[in-house]
């Protein structure tokens, strides 16, 4: 990014608008309540929240708090760190590079989802035919070009941090009709066991899965682990904000709106009968239901799945920031033909992964469909790696008092604890797990 850009933000304003314009999105909506669905509700749950405010939120503050210092794209501030270390940058534009296809393609199913709420034919009838949608050829993959060709768009003509003040402004209201959803849902019969579902641990059936799973999910949700904070924080001018005071609004934010989604979700697969293991589809099966079972539900719907439009375009134009500032600073790229030229890679990419619902379903790797084995790699290695080097380079080579994120003394000494020790240990012994090494 430029370096008026770069010296943009006076206050921590910008800071925490872009971070939680990157946080909130569809990994809160979305990938949240199918990823928990499939490991257990409260066995998950329990692990996702000590996963967050352990290791994810001491990287966040990391990164943050590096790129604050640094002044520098990540491949520049860990190569500012060490030399050797500037490889840590590129690993995160290859995890965006991998993100932005799939993430864009469900970008796409919201929009299909807005189109078909203005048409004759009601949103039931869309939960109805939403696996019929998402396994054709044609029409989900259009409306994928243009959830990625409109984020494109916005990231082209620069006008991104406008569109996130905005949908900041929308957050409340997104906020608003999630409670009115859940309260709405709770009232209904068998909604409890949903509940149960998710508030009870079943710590025997806690498995490596379970903990590898919650961890891919802490670093997607809160977008951790590929530099994002790192290249905000470069652009905050003053050296000397209180790094965690800013940042754990962010990620309590981030957690608080997965919560909700849980107590909408889940009440309402029992309460409707619905399938638990219907995989990424969960949300978009379960919430038409919901608007179908409260008055002015499809005007409700249309609202809920705009503002949710907003906030996964948001996530999108932080994805896409990384790879562009990537582009521009290490290759010399201008910023427009940076944005172009990543755009049609995706283009590329993003039509095979919407495919692999469908035509292209057969084609497995490791077992898993394209869009599956993306999301897998993404968020469950790549990201996780990302954050065990930078928990690495922060905490064994540039030192952890190096970087102040607290004004409290046992507080920071805290942070410089799980830097060093805890976050590395933890996220590699999951990650040795993989592999299958214990
Ligand atoms: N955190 C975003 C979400 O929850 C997704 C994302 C992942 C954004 C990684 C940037 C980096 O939707």
């Amino acid at each position: 990014m430029s370096t008026n850009m770069r010296a943009s933000w006076g206050s921590k304003l910008g800071l925490v608008l872009a971070s939680a314009g990157s946080a909130i999105g569809l990994g809160n909506l979305w990938r949240f309540p199918f990823i928990a669905a499939e490991n257990g509700g409260g066995s998950f749950l329990f692990i996702y929240l000590i996963c967050t405010f352990s290791v994810g939120i001491t990287l966040v503050f990391a990164e943050a708090a590096l790129g604050i210092k640094a002044k520098s794209d990540p491949a520049g501030a860990f190569q500012w760190i060490s030399p050797r270390l500037k490889f840590i940058g590129a690993i995160g534009v290859l995890t965006s590079a991998i993100i932005v296809p799939y993430y864009s393609v469900v970008g796409g199913w919201i929009i299909a989802y807005i189109v078909k709420s203005f048409s004759a034919t009601a949103i039931e009838n869309f939960e109805t035919h939403f696996s019929e949608f998402i396994s054709s050829s044609v029409s989900p993959v259009l409306f994928f070009y243009v959830y990625l060709i409109s984020t494109a768009a916005i990231v082209y003509i620069g006008i991104e941090k406008g569109i996130e003040k905005f949908c900041k402004l929308m957050m409340p209201l997104l906020f608003l009709l999630l409670l009115v959803l859940m309260i709405r849902v709770l009232t209904l019969d068998n909604a409890w066991e949903g509940v149960k579902f998710f508030f009870t641990p079943d710590f025997s059936k806690i498995t490596g899965k379970t903990m590898l799973s919650a961890m891919g999910q802490v670093f997607f949700s809160i977008s951790v682990g590929m530099g994002i904070y790192i290249t905000y924080g470069s652009y905050v001018k003053d050296e000397h904000i209180n790094v965690s005071k800013t940042m754990f609004p962010v990620v309590s934010l981030d957690v608080l709106v997965s919560l909700l989604t849980g107590l909408t979700i889940f009440p309402a697969v029992f309460a409707f009968g619905l399938p638990m293991n219907a995989g990424p589809a969960l949300t978009f099966i379960t919430l038409p239901k919901i608007f179908a079972s409260i008055p002015f539900g499809q005007l409700f719907g249309l609202l809920f799945f705009v503002i949710l439009l907003g906030a996964a375009i948001t996530s999108s134009i932080s994805l896409m920031e990384v790879v562009t500032t990537f582009l521009c600073d290490q290759i010399k790229m201008t910023r427009k033909k940076a944005v172009v030229a990543y755009t049609g890679l995706c283009l590329i990419t993003g039509t095979l992964v919407s495919l692999s619902f469908g035509k292209l379903s057969g084609f497995k790797i490791g077992g898993k469909i394209l869009f599956d084995q993306f999301d897998f790699l993404a968020s469950n290695i790549l990201m996780p790696v990302g954050g065990l080097l930078t928990a690495i380079a922060v905490g064994w080579i540039l030192g952890p008092e190096k970087l102040t994120v607290c004004k409290n003394k046992y507080l920071q000494k805290g942070f410089e604890f799980c830097v060093k020790w805890l976050a590395p240990i933890a996220v590699f012994s999951i990650l040795l797990n993989l592999v299958g090494l214990i």
